[in-house]
């Protein structure tokens, strides 16, 4: 009821002019500004207030952890609508998985602000002894959520996820070097990728880990595609356009929560911050409890999941995708790697690839231009969510219709349509996307003996290409001729607008 598109932005308003970040900024909140007043005035969210039923669940499991959290549910299989159909002619020639690592503990800071929440629901007057929400005293979340690290849960997904991909592409690999796994610094990614080799030779999952091939430090002295840092500017203005956007859109969903919060724990004085904390607490408590929904989720319906997982889409599109001027300025390197990989050439880039690294087969072996050689042909990476949705906007997947953002405020009441960049189908914990090159020994269907093909799956469905240069094969099929998939990438082969990285 309430979407207008005119609270978006053309996709068109960054070009090519450095001063267009600080005028986005500005365009942006003014643009908030406006769509809060008309808002507060409308009060539309006022009408859907509803007092729950304390803690019988409203929301079916599957609701919550299939977009209801974002990217905090688990990964699920998505079908794109495109069908998984390989002529048995047909083989894999290279495949590379780009893998987010698995359930985790939150992030530091959250954690901190989600502690603070919760200590200000104990200090505020508890409520009657016999009343559902007893468990909120008792909730301790200092002992329940650590940080930073992966959750058992994370740890068998990465591990399931190994096993798995060794039954997809068990022939390629009887035909090739062992897998080349690279991880950046951090501990959980690095673990995450060491329990997926450990599914991937059949071995116990508590057995010792092996090194990795490559680990790619992080930080912004690194040049690193798996974690990328070293875009000065991204880095200063990173916080700044999907965390306004989405506070925004916080403090207009949450108001009602607050009040109810605040009648049954007088003197908790929660703020719309804090409602967001509790959501969190809602969902990495979930992903603790091994996926079993957390009593913190009780009391919200779906219309609140679809409110808090918007308020992440926006966040993270505004952060890291098309809707940050550097968004996919970030990904280029990581698209430059894999298109080394699916030619057999050598890496062309200058954003964040290590050109040290990347010149040495030992440290990014390319494989063999003859598909009859042997040679490294399957990789695994592993990464971030943020860095993932900067690669999957640098290819130009999830991209909005049309040349438009996504709106800043629109009615949650039904669930996200994928067009609007469920966050849960691309980056969940554990979330991949594979990249297969398919050739065909003689000419079935679509496949013409003497071409070969790209195929992108995203989180386990083929997911549909829609570059002109693709045509109805991409786009129904999910196919395209390799050559034309590279001539699809040519922004980024030409360096997009990394330059704009450096400029002010
Ligand atoms: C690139 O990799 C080399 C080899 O590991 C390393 O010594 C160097 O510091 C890296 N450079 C950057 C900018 O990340
Ligand atoms: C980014 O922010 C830091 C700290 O505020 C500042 O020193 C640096 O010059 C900024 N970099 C750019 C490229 O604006
Ligand atoms: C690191 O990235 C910067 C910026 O793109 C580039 O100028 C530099 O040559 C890179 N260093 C290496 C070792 O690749």
């Amino acid at each position: 009821m309430f979407l207008k598109n005119t609270e978006t932005l053309p996709l068109r308003s960054y070009s090519n002019e450095p001063r267009r970040l600080t005028w986005l900024n500005t365009a942006i909140r003014w643009l908030l500004g406006a769509t809060i007043g008309a808002f507060i005035l409308g009060a539309v969210f006022k009408t859907h207030v509803t007092v729950p039923n304390l803690l019988k669940p409203k929301v079916s499991r599957q609701d919550i952890l299939q977009g209801g959290i974002a990217q905090y549910s688990p990964q699920y299989d998505v079908d794109w609508g495109v069908p998984d159909q390989l002529p048995q002619s047909c083989t894999i020639d290279m495949v590379t998985i780009l893998e987010r690592h698995g359930a985790r503990f939150p992030d530091h800071k959250p954690r901190n602000e989600m502690v603070a929440t919760i200590d200000k629901l104990h200090n505020a007057k508890r409520p009657a002894k016999h009343s559902k929400l007893n468990f909120v005293s008792h909730y301790d979340i200092r002992q329940t959520l650590g940080e930073e690290d992966l959750v058992w849960m994370g740890r068998q997904q990465a591990y399931n996820s190994g096993k798995r991909f060794f039954d997809q592409y068990k022939d390629l690999i009887d035909n090739s070097f062992p897998p080349f796994y690279r991880a950046p610094s951090s501990p959980r990614v690095i673990e995450s990728a060491q329990l997926f080799q450990l599914g991937f030779n059949d071995d116990p999952i508590w057995k010792a880990y092996d090194d990795l091939d490559v680990i790619l430090p992080e930080g912004k002295a690194h040049n690193n595609t798996l974690d990328i840092s070293n875009c000065p500017l991204a880095s200063n203005h990173s916080t700044t356009i999907g965390d306004d956007v989405s506070d925004v859109y916080a403090s207009l969903w949450t108001p009602h929560w607050a009040k109810w919060w605040n009648d049954n724990f007088p003197g908790a004085k929660l703020e719309h911050k804090d409602i967001v904390n509790l959501f969190h607490t809602c969902a990495f408590d979930t992903v603790v409890n091994n996926g079993y929904i957390s009593e913190w989720c009780k009391m919200y319906s779906l219309e609140d999941f679809h409110h808090y997982s918007y308020y992440l889409i926006l966040q993270k599109y505004y952060d890291s995708s098309y809707g940050h001027p550097l968004g996919r300025a970030r990904g280029i390197g990581y698209v430059n790697e894999l298109i080394s990989r699916l030619t057999g050439e050598p890496v062309v880039d200058s954003t964040s690839t290590n050109q040290t690294l990347d010149a040495d087969p030992a440290t990014f072996p390319i494989p063999p231009k003859d598909r009859n050689q042997m040679g490294h042909k399957v990789f695994v990476d592993f990464s971030h969510d943020s860095s993932m949705v900067n690669i999957i906007s640098a290819l130009g997947l999830a991209k909005p219709p049309g040349l438009r953002h996504l709106p800043f405020l629109i009615d949650r009441r039904e669930p996200t349509p994928n067009y609007l960049f469920d966050i849960s189908k691309y980056t969940p914990f554990s979330g991949r996307i594979t990249f297969e090159k398919i050739h065909c020994g003689e000419s079935i269907g679509e496949y013409d003996a003497e071409e070969d093909y790209v195929r992108i799956k995203m989180n386990e469905g083929v997911y549909p290409l829609k570059f002109s240069n693709c045509g109805p094969l991409g786009q129904e099929k999910g196919l395209c001729r390799l050559s034309d998939f590279i001539e699809s990438q040519r922004w980024s082969m030409e360096g997009g607008n990394w330059y704009e990285c450096y400029e002010d």
